[in-house]
């Protein structure tokens, strides 16, 4: 293949307003590393960059609901991604920010040249108000009835009942989402950049351009966007948090955060250049590097039309090859949501299982949601780790390293390399090839285990442990082809599962360099390589750790009490617990109380309805226990009870309340009082 060589790879630089969950690692971040690393074994010149997208309103506002100022939000979730990242080995050349100076200027720059070549056009218009917060409201902080269905609950963008487009000025009653007042009307000047004028050129580029080779989830996303017509865009915002406009009366004016963000993948190559001492240029400019934006489908827009039209408009910049963008990950059959605590937050994870990394990146490849949502169920995770993690590759490598260990002292048994067995290597080759270079990483995957499976028919058919007591020789022939299917995987699966790689090519007592090019050698591990003992590659995931992850699921959606930041600190790793005040916890009214009646509620593996004496009062509560105790465990306990926790109905039971757990990693206890304290007492 004619490959130009190098590449400028970037994933979508995550917004820092809190944690980011599994469904983010399969949408962007996880396949772009895969391609990454294959383009890198193929000694191609990659840069891979990412980093956090830290400017604009989505900032403000939940450093507003955390009470803690912009530059402390940004700060902690830049962090927390950064490390999860890395844990994960995500492997970006670098993790930039946008509140970095070299951002700003080139940001900057960027908008001074539109503004010197006259392609923006200043618009003053009347936008909302909020006098509370003293800033402009974005078009998503503004509800109202809408004007065509008379729904209450219409967004300043868009209805989401009825589905219209709207113009916040439309909506009846509006009131501010942040403040809950009514927000006035003031007249302020932006400026817009003109996409209409670039209409015809991203016809002819994209409409016409990348109909055979975008994917075509992505590319009829842009193309209706295009269809429906462009009009010019504000690039500009009125507040503090964000990058200055360098042009004059421009005071309390920044620009939009979807102007600078993509900008942050040029910064962030800047960045990088500088610290390995190289021009950071032709990553950008020269016409035969390949730009590939990764991104989630709520990213397209963006990345297909607006910065590519920033790109040309800029005049000597690349635009992107592909932007291969994938669909949404659910969790359990629902959409993941951080804010109504439906997800699995990537720190989560690494929390529960820090050793098993390459277990979730495999459950995830196998599941991407690359042409249609997909979804990640902890049952189908475990059966991933069971029936093929540990059934077909751990299993077959241990057999492998047993019987060589019984009958050959340890030692590769020597062979010569068998043609067939090359030809199949390389048909694989081939098909996980023609995979990864469409974006097509669950089948490139799937090739990939193939030879494992291989391996293991090639065992099941010879038995090599019956052949040795006629014919030593022979089945050390059986295992020697064993060994080279096992090294050639060991290449092959390290763009998806790098610390697997990794361990296997240690056990085959490797240490040269991997290069995709050796895929097919079927005379890799000979008699000098010293293979370790028979080892387990993965050990098998258990129902109780997985009904664990299950029930703490459904415990963390049922307790609106946590909020981000308590979810949050929660990570051992930070071991940062935030600070409350006295009046903070003072707000938390406490009290005991005694279950006097239990039963589990149909239809639900883990939720049980109590009833509970409070002294004064009895309350109806969910609670998610019923998996780990059976209803006569539980009458009659003395518990502690959140009691001033907002009533939520929960399958239709109305809970008011929350009852307090001791949770210890595997087990998960109430924490109750003493006999003799009567219900209703105060806990302080
Ligand atoms: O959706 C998001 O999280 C955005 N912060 C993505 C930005 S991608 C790029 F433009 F930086
Ligand atoms: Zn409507």
């Amino acid at each position: 293949m004619n490959n130009p060589k190098r590449y400028t790879v970037t994933a979508a630089l995550p917004y820092v307003n809190g944690p980011k969950h599994i469904g983010h690692l399969a949408g962007a971040y996880l396949p772009a590393d895969i391609y990454v690393r294959y383009r890198r074994l193929r000694n191609d010149d990659v840069v891979f960059v990412c980093g956090s997208d830290e400017l604009g309103t989505a900032i403000t506002i939940q450093a507003l609901k955390e009470n803690i100022n912009p530059r402390d939000l940004v700060d902690k979730y830049h962090q927390l991604s950064k490390d999860c990242f890395e844990r994960l080995d995500i492997s970006f050349d670098i993790y930039h920010r946008t509140t970095e100076p070299l951002h700003f200027e080139t940001a900057q720059a960027f908008f001074q040249d539109f503004y010197n070549k006259g392609l923006f056009e200043e618009r003053t218009t009347q936008q909302y108000y909020d006098s509370e917060m003293k800033s402009f409201l974005a078009d998503r902080y503004i509800q109202g009835v809408c004007p065509n269905c008379s729904s209450d609950k219409a967004y300043g963008d868009q209805c989401e009942y009825c589905g219209k487009s709207l113009d916040p000025l439309d909506l009846i009653s509006p009131i501010s989402v942040i403040t809950g007042n009514t927000p006035t009307l003031k007249s302020t000047t932006n400026w817009y950049l003109q996409l209409e004028k670039y209409e015809d050129w991203i016809t002819e580029w994209l409409v016409e351009g990348k109909k055979d080779t975008w994917k075509p989830n992505t590319y009829g996303q842009a193309k209706s966007w295009i269809d429906s017509g462009l009009r010019a865009r504000s690039m500009t915002r009125d507040g503090e948090w964000g990058v200055p406009l360098p042009i004059p009366n421009a005071d309390g004016k920044v620009l939009y955060v979807w102007f600078d963000a993509p900008i942050g993948y040029i910064s962030a190559t800047k960045q990088w250049a500088k610290d390995h001492n190289k021009n950071w240029e032709p990553y950008w400019k020269d016409k035969d590097t390949k730009l590939i934006h990764f991104v989630g489908k709520d990213n397209i827009v963006f990345h297909c039309i607006i910065f590519p039209i920033m790109l040309k408009a800029s005049g000597d910049y690349i635009l992107p090859t592909d932007v291969p963008a994938n669909e949404f990950l659910n969790l359990e059959g629902q959409k993941m949501s951080t804010s109504r605590r439906w997800s699995l937050e990537m720190y989560e994870y690494l929390e529960a299982m820090p050793d098993k990394v390459d277990e979730l990146r495999y459950a995830l490849i196998t599941n991407l949601p690359e042409n249609k949502d997909s979804d990640f169920s902890w049952n189908d995770y475990q059966l991933k780790i069971n029936s093929e993690l540990l059934a077909i590759l751990g299993n077959m490598i241990n057999r492998v390293f047993v019987l060589t260990h019984k009958f050959y002292d340890g030692k590769v048994p020597f062979s010569t390399g068998c043609s067939e067995l090359e030809m199949i290597i390389k048909a694989q080759k081939s098909k996980v090839e023609q995979a990864l270079e469409t974006y097509s990483f669950r089948e490139a995957m799937t090739e990939t285990m193939f030879l494992a499976r291989h391996a293991n028919r090639i065992l099941t058919e010879k038995e090599p442990w019956k052949m040795v007591k006629e014919d030593k020789e022979k089945a050390g022939i059986v295992l020697f082809d064993c060994f080279q299917i096992i090294a050639n995987i060991a290449i092959m699966i390290e763009p998806f599962l790098p610390n697997t790689s990794k361990k296997i090519w240690k056990s085959l007592g490797m240490n040269s360099k991997m290069s995709w090019s050796e895929i097919g050698n079927v005379e890799m591990i000979g008699l000098e390589n010293k293979i370790s003992e028979p080892y387990y590659l993965f050990m098998k995931m258990e129902d109780e750790v997985i009904n664990k992850q299950i029930a703490y699921l459904e415990a963390k959606t049922n307790q609106t009490i946590m909020s981000t930041e308590q979810v949050l600190t929660e990570e051992k790793e930070l071991n940062q617990m935030a600070e409350v005040s006295f009046d903070d916890f003072s707000k938390m009214d406490i009290r005991i109380g005694e279950i006097l009646t239990a039963e589990k509620v149909e239809g639900t593996d883990k939720l049980m309805k109590l009833s509970v004496d409070l002294g004064t009062e009895i309350r109806t509560i969910v609670s998610g226990v019923a998996h780990v105790f059976t209803p006569d465990e539980v009458i009659g306990k003395k518990v502690q009870v959140l009691v001033n926790l907002a009533p939520r109905k929960i399958k239709g039971i109305e809970s008011k309340g929350m009852i307090l757990f001791a949770d210890h990693g595997d087990s998960l206890a109430f924490v109750t009082a003493d006999s003799t304290v009567a219900n209703g007492s105060n806990v302080k």
